[in-house]
């Protein structure tokens, strides 16, 4: 297997990178539109081929690659079934795998910070490793006040499908503030301030509806243009991005 962690700055995301080394093929989790040309070029350094793009969730806080990257590359579009996006080429649901050449992605439904989103476990003797989009972060988790989030949802979601995994498994969010790469189940189990450590799900409800966190300075264009797979067509996200334009007409 060909792992990276790649980092956005600007909304301080995570993209990875799977490749499999037998077949050559690679799969982009959660890519971003701003780093099109940073991942094109990582995948022509390892000499992989893009199959499709996977989203955990429709974000709010930047636009997704998959529409320019298929356009590019001819690969794939993968996003959770429900979100009933017209421009996906794969619905992923808990009943499919995923698969990247001999590698497996297997699909959890965790909802709660949207009513959407999955994460992607990737199960193996060595290192299994869980892509936990904004379910649950290093030290935190995903805000649950917008796009159908829900934080009794969450709370189930985490203790019912992450915290139930092996110990050991490495732990992936699709963000980080704090300069922080990875952590592992047990670690967010025992020790995460909002949701570990034997918080009751009162608790957790309590926390997260006194987060007082500001209203997400990009929903109002990211939502709207991840509903299209990050198709740059309205004139807000081009002028963002003078890459986009590429895309447009
Ligand atoms: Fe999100």
């Amino acid at each position: 297997m060909i792992f990276r962690q790649l980092f956005e700055p600007e909304s301080g995301t995570y993209t990875y990178l799977i490749g499999c080394r037998d077949s050559g093929l690679a799969v982009l989790i959660d890519p971003v539109c701003e780093m099109v040309d940073r991942d094109l070029s990582v995948l022509q350094q390892l000499g992989l081929t893009l199959t499709y793009t996977l989203e955990t969730h429709i974000h709010a806080d930047h636009v997704t690659s998959a529409c320019r990257l298929r356009s590019l590359t001819g690969c794939k579009i993968a996003y959770p079934e429900m979100d009933g996006l017209a421009c996906a080429d794969i619905a992923v649901n808990e009943m499919n795998p995923l698969s990247v050449g001999s590698l497996i992605l297997r699909p959890l439904f965790t909802p709660g910070h949207t009513d959407a989103h999955h994460s992607y476990l990737i199960d193996r003797p060595d290192a299994s490793r869980v892509f936990t989009g904004d379910a649950l972060l290093i030290d935190g988790c995903g805000r649950t006040d917008f796009q159908n989030g829900d934080a009794g949802t969450l709370y189930r979601s985490i203790h019912e499908k992450l915290f139930t995994l092996p110990d050991d498994t490495l732990v992936y969010p699709a963000h980080d503030y704090k300069h922080r790469h990875v952590t592992t189940v047990a670690q967010e189990r025992e020790r995460n301030p909002r949701v570990g450590g034997g918080k009751t799900l009162e608790q957790f409800i309590e926390i997260m509806a006194n987060l007082d966190l500001p209203y997400p300075k990009q929903i109002d264009v990211a939502v709207p243009a991840n509903r299209l797979c990050g198709d740059c067509r309205d004139e807000d996200t081009a002028a963002r991005d003078p890459s986009c334009r590429a895309l447009q007409g």
